[in-house]
């Protein structure tokens, strides 16, 4: 292919903003129309976000993206209710995507996804782009390569206070658009405890509680999850647990706990009990850049090894990873291969977002998963 990849963005906000940024610095991709209701107030937050692409056009028409011949990837980022149609007309229309969270926001509109995804043959990529934080992928790394043995209990806490200083407050914060806070925010909790402890939601019970106000829907979730090993019958049960609140008078938190039989992840923290966890050992397997291990103490005079690396520190989506999501996806549209977090991956974090959210309606009753079946 000679040309580079055409791509054009609909949704020129704060996330859409950070896209196009990434996209601008991948070689092989090229932007070339943005989508918004309106060309200056566009233009304005590009020229305050530093974002230069002066050849690119505009439009108000988003049926525009799709029938342009020069455009091979479409980039997703509005308001939550309008992704699936977006996504369903742009797999019609052959072009690749790059699909913010949440996907869908009901079954309906996941099947629908699914299908014309399937259908189509396009590839995708959802946005839960902290697969390419340090922390997180050196998290699953431990987890694979048997550093923590077994995973026995795994716990994702997303505690960010959104209120009106956010850009999307007017939608974010309805149940018409927001959704649920799981499937609003949370969801990026739901989808690191999968990715990270390699395990799958079979049943949850959640419970929910509105603090903040201004919003239409639960502001604390706590989910209780039981966990299957995929592939595997049998063997012993894990349990997990999510946390997703805007409640919460901290700064913004993704805390993330992974405990095995042999040893346990907690934040920065590698800690055991019976075997200790070799520090130099670990220090020349782990293929993470950038990462360093440090002998410490806990307070109660137990040695643990402390990490030192890049974590989910911010809810400010300037400094998140969208670049390692971008060039995936312009690389495997080139190489014609599936990305690893496509809307099909994506579906299981989006169905347990909302059998959570049925759960907690329930009063916790419990629900089981899948949801949708293939
Ligand atoms: N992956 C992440 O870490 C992350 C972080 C933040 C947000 N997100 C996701 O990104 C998407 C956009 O969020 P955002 O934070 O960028 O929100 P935002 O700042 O409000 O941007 C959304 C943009 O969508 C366009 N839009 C089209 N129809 C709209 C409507 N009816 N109401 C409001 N805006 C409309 C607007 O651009 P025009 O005015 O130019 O049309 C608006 O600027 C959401 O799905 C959100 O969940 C993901």
């Amino acid at each position: 292919m000679t040309r580079k990849l055409g791509v054009g963005v609909v949704g020129i906000g704060w996330c859409g903003t950070e896209h196009l940024k990434a996209f601008v610095r991948n070689p092989h991709a090229e932007v070339v129309l943005l989508c918004s209701r309106d060309e200056a107030r566009a233009r304005e937050r590009l020229d305050r976000a530093g974002v230069r692409i002066p050849r690119a056009r505009f439009t108000r028409h988003y049926r525009d993206l799709l029938d342009s011949p020069d455009i091979d990837i479409v980039s997703i980022a509005s308001p939550n209710h309008l992704h699936a149609d977006q996504a369903v007309a742009a797999a019609r229309a052959g072009k690749h995507i790059l699909l913010e969270k949440p996907t869908g926001l009901d079954l309906r509109e996941l099947a629908r996804i699914r299908d014309a995804v399937r259908g189509s043959g396009v590839r995708t990529i959802v946005s839960f782009e902290l697969h390419y934080n340090p922390y997180l992928r050196l998290a699953r790394w431990l987890r694979e390569a048997g550093w923590l043995g077994e995973i026995r209990f795994a716990r994702v806490q997303y505690l960010s206070r959104v209120t009106d200083w956010y850009s999307g407050w007017s939608w974010a914060r309805t149940t018409r658009s927001g959704r649920s806070h799981l499937l609003a925010a949370g969801c990026h909790a739901v989808d690191a405890l999968r990715w990270c402890s390699g395990l799958e939601a079979a049943e949850v019970s959640a419970y929910g509680e509105t603090v903040t106000t201004g919003y239409q829907y639960p502001t604390t979730m706590v989910v209780n999850v039981r966990l299957n090993r995929p592939g595997r019958r049998g063997g012993k049960a894990a349990l997990g647990q999510i946390v997703s609140s805007t409640d919460f008078m901290m700064p913004y938190t993704f805390g993330v706990e992974l405990m095995g039989d042999r040893a346990t992840l907690r934040d920065n923290l590698l800690l055991w009990n019976e075997r200790s966890v070799a520090l130099e050992q670990l220090q020349t397997a782990c293929p993470i850049a950038h990462v360093q291990f440090h002998p410490d103490k806990t307070p109660t005079g137990a040695d643990v090894v402390r990490i030192a690396c890049e974590m989910p520190g911010t809810a400010d989506v300037g400094s998140h990873p969208f670049q390692g999501e971008i060039d995936e996806l312009v690389a495997c549209v080139l190489e014609d291969r599936e990305t690893h977090l496509s809307v099909f991956d994506a579906q299981k974090t989006m169905e347990l977002c909302i059998a959570a959210d049925r759960s907690a309606a329930r009063d916790g009753r419990p629900v089981r998963l899948p949801l949708l079946r293939s």
